[in-house]
């Protein structure tokens, strides 16, 4: 099994950025954890972060080719990306959506989500663990088709 996780705008500087919100880890430590977790899992993890909306679309685009499903925080992206959310509905591959903090409990321009519709579930405000539960949860649901 291969699991594309795919990081948004400004997780690249993550452990400097606002870390009473995003927590303390970089994310190089975040992805060192999930791809231990993928191993124990029996999934292999690649990683990958983009500032820019057009490469996480490409890069949506070609997991389709090789994953069998995504870990997607897509940062500012969630709350006005409609290309983006027209991305993951294009692949066909399960999708869960991740964030590190609460949203629904941030500014109100950050309580709606494009892509959550389109997701298989969301998991936020666990800080880096939500990508390990939506890992968790996504490897478990491939397992059980
Ligand atoms: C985020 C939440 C978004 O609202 C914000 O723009 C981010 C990070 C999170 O992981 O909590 O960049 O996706």
């Amino acid at each position: 099994m291969k699991i594309l996780v795919l990081h948004g705008p400004n997780l690249n500087l993550l452990g400097r950025r606002e870390p009473e919100i995003y927590g303390s880890l970089t994310l190089d430590e975040i992805n060192t954890r999930l791809t231990g977790l993928g191993e124990t899992l029996g999934a292999e993890i690649v990683c990958e972060q983009s500032n820019h909306e057009g490469a996480l679309i490409d890069a949506l685009h070609a997991a389709r080719e090789w994953a069998d499903g995504v870990v997607f925080n897509p940062g500012g992206y969630t709350h006005t990306s409609i290309a983006l959310r027209d991305a993951v509905t294009a692949i066909g591959i399960p999708v869960v959506e991740v964030h590190l903090s609460n949203v629904e409990a941030r500014e109100e321009f950050r309580h709606r989500s494009l892509i959550s519709p389109v997701c298989a579930g969301k998991v936020s405000g666990f800080g880096w663990r939500s990508y390990a539960l939506g890992l968790r949860a996504l490897v478990d649901l491939l397992n059980e088709v």
